[in-house]
């Protein structure tokens, strides 16, 4: 097959050269973003006269069948061609002739390339950012069906205090909110037209660069023709979010694998979302959960990755930047199938509302409350802190619960103490008194959940 730059040359590429160049491989992915940009690319060349009229609808309609052959995948892509940009060019140019080699007037690879990358991501996150609303939803959705469901909150990995199951799962929708909305934030950055850039200077001919942009719904231009084919900041943001929201998703897989244990029994997952073992016939393992965990590490190596190979780059286009691709759509299908695989997943968790409850009893998560209860009635903070840690200390001494004491015991700490300690000391009360905005009372929690659900919509 010829190559579209062979002009130059005298020996034909090697074929190792070719395989350890080429990128079709993986960026015939791009294909539709190529389709599109180019066809934009061939409207504007039409309507300026840069090429004849008829080409450019010659050439449109070359790349329509091209897209359909394509997509019915009777389209033979070549590793001789390297990659999307001239398998798709080449095709075009043997179906309909010369108005198929007028194409690429005006246009390089370099803002090609970084056309395609955008379209394609600006696609991809908006259906990340639906998908993130999607999990969102069903977290404001169990929490609302368990607002009575009390469980230990925890500290260093120790029972601290009672909360809410609804609480701590509606801290997992805030996190995931806030990468929603970083994602959302980075679309006005990803949806700028770097095309028109050409090569790196920009060109001779009479372009309509913001005509391209219309059609392709970009908000804005690029301003510096170098930095629009010399930027991967776009990618780089886009891994670095999915860097954080992996973080978050594997913050959750740890506590699913935790609390799925025998050891804390808090919940049950669902046979659909868990595998056997192959030796040990007893055994329900979470594997989903932990492979969640465990593909947050290749999202991190490959914010890693990009960020190491743009380092140290001098301007503008490098061909080492073709190595963008791999762990972009790696992350992006790594995403997407998390989101969707949790979301079901979480919707067939079954809590132990019993075991959540017979934890926060067993613990001395109420002592914050006498803590509290001794600064109402006037002593200062550090005062009440020292009684009521001497109390913890008698009852673990005397191997008696907060509620087993009795009036009497408790006057020995203080005078301040009277019978109205017993019904604070009582994990629902305790939960019901955290009314302080943002706290876990279910009064508040029912608020967070609303005004949660008013930011989706
Ligand atoms: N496959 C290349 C990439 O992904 C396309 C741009 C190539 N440009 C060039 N001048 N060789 O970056």
């Amino acid at each position: 097959m010829k190559k579209l730059w062979s002009g130059r040359f005298k020996e034909k590429t090697s074929k190792i050269v070719e395989k350890y160049t080429e990128s079709i491989s993986f960026d015939k992915r791009l294909y539709k973003y190529d389709i599109e940009g180019s066809i934009a690319h061939a409207k504007m060349l039409g309507e300026q006269g840069i090429i004849p009229k008829k080409d450019a609808d010659g050439i449109v309609k070359g790349l329509k069948e091209i897209y359909k052959e394509i997509e019915e995948g009777r389209f033979k892509f070549s590793e001789e061609l390297e990659d999307i940009h001239m398998n798709i060019e080449s095709a075009l140019i043997k179906r309909i002739g010369d108005a198929g080699a007028r194409l690429h007037t005006a246009r390089s690879r370099n803002d090609q390339v970084a056309l395609d990358m955008r379209l394609y991501l600006r696609a991809e996150v908006k259906e990340i950012i639906s998908l993130l609303k999607d999990l969102e939803k069903i977290l404001a959705d169990i929490a609302e069906k368990n607002l009575s469901v009390i469980m230990p909150g925890y500290t260093h990995m120790q029972r601290a205090q009672p909360v809410l199951l609804s609480h701590h799962l509606m801290a997992y929708a805030q996190m995931f909110d806030r990468d929603r909305l970083r994602f959302e934030e980075s679309l006005k950055r990803i949806n700028v037209l770097p095309l028109g850039s050409c090569a790196l200077a920009g060109t001779s001919l009479p372009i309509d660069r913001q005509y391209v942009a219309e059609l392709l719904g970009f908000d804005a231009v690029s301003e510096n023709s170098i930095d629009a084919v010399a930027d991967r900041d776009f990618l780089i943001e886009f891994l670095s979010y999915s860097a954080i929201f992996m973080m978050h998703i594997s913050r959750m897989a740890e506590e699913l694998i935790i609390w799925s244990s025998e050891e804390f029994s808090f919940i049950d997952l669902s046979d659909a979302f868990t595998t056997g073992s192959s030796i040990m016939p007893q055994k329900k393992n979470p594997d989903v959960a932990e492979l969640m965990r465990g593909k947050t590490g290749r999202i991190y190596g490959s914010l890693m990755s990009i960020l190491t190979m743009m380092k140290g780059l001098p301007l503008s286009y490098n061909r080492d930047m073709q190595e963008d691709k791999e762990p972009v759509f790696d992350t992006v299908d790594t995403v997407k199938a998390t989101l969707k695989i949790l979301a079901e997943m979480l919707q067939n968790v079954r809590f132990n509302k019993v075991k959540m409850r017979i934890s926060t009893d067993a613990a001395y998560s109420t002592a914050t409350d006498i803590a509290e209860y001794l600064v109402r009635k006037g002593k200062p903070f550090r005062t009440a802190h020292e009684i009521t840690g001497r109390i913890v200390r008698y009852c673990i001494d005397n191997n008696k619960g907060l509620s087993d004491l009795t009036i009497a015991e408790y006057k020995s700490f203080s005078d301040a103490i009277t019978k109205d300690i017993y019904k604070l000391i009582a994990p629902a009360e305790s939960v019901n008194a955290k009314r302080s905005s943002g706290g876990t009372s279910p009064e508040m929690v029912k608020e967070q959940i609303r005004r949660f659900r008013k930011k989706l919509k």
